[in-house]
């Protein structure tokens, strides 16, 4: 086994890009994919365990924390963890510390990847998804730079009820806004939508695209389509697409990546 683990989640690779930053920066790295259930659990051999995910609605996304609860990681090892976010971290990291206790934590913001709620660079501190990228590979340095001494974060890791709140009303939120996604006109049925679904949420017939209901939002499909013939609803159609610069839908679909 690699001595340092990085379980990520990605919707549309911005968690990805920084896990490969700082896989980079500190080598001897796997970064084990977290989009489905984990290919690796048991990483108890490994010296360092990192767990980098984005902020979905104040929580964590998808099955993120079923999937934590089954991960066992030595009690010696150096534990840390990274939320993305555009504003506001919310309660996810609390969330894993009380599964794995963590020794290390920061929150990132990026480029806001719900582009039904905001548009991308409505972000704190508001930017473009250039400078915020440039932002973001700084940072990441940075906090290679702090897992490799293996710091310990000081503060306290704060709960805030607001984000519970907005975390319990988000499955049905998410329910409604699923219902309002639609592929249009100018689809050429190329089936990225379909291959970067985590959920496996999208059919593809070749004739159609399918959206069932198990959308967790991610808006990989929103954001991945070549053609930008994915909506939810009519806010996004005038609305700029942005996804990580440096992640592609194989990069997303990968189960282990080496460095
Ligand atoms: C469904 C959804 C919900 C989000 N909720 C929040 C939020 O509550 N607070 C926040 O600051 N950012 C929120 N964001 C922004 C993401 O956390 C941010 O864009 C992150 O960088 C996305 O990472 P990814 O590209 O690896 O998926 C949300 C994004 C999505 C898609």
């Amino acid at each position: 086994m690699k001595e340092n683990i990085i379980f990520c989640y990605s919707g549309t690779g911005n968690c990805l890009d920084m896990a490969k930053n700082i896989a980079r920066k500190l080598g001897d790295t796997d970064i084990v994919m977290m989009r489905k259930y984990p290919a690796v659990t048991d990483v108890r051999e490994a010296k360092r365990v990192g767990f980098i995910f984005p902020c979905y609605a104040g929580g964590l996304p998808g099955h993120v924390e079923r999937y934590i609860r089954d991960i066992k990681v030595s009690p010696d090892a150096y534990t840390f963890g990274i939320a993305q976010c555009a504003a506001y971290k919310g309660e996810g990291l609390s969330k894993i510390n009380e599964i794995i206790p963590l020794k290390y934590w920061a929150a990132v913001t990026h480029q806001c990847t719900c582009i039904y709620l905001f548009p991308h660079n409505l972000m704190m501190p508001m930017m473009g998804a250039v400078e915020a990228q440039a932002r973001s590979e700084y940072l990441a340095g940075k906090i290679a730079d702090d897992v490799k001494n293996n710091v310990v974060t000081r503060k306290k890791l704060g709960k805030a009820l607001i984000n519970k709140a907005e975390h319990s009303v988000w499955p049905t939120l998410v329910r409604m806004k699923a219902q309002d996604l639609k592929a249009n006109d100018n689809c050429i049925m190329c089936g990225t939508c379909a291959k970067v679904c985590p959920m496996g949420n999208i059919k593809y017939t070749g004739k159609a695209v399918i959206f069932g209901d198990k959308c967790i939002s991610c808006m990989a499909c929103v954001q991945y389509c070549p053609k930008e013939a994915i909506n939810v609803g009519k806010v996004t159609e005038k609305r700029e697409r942005y996804h990580n610069v440096n992640i592609t839908v194989d990069d997303l679909n990968q189960e282990i990546i080496s460095f």
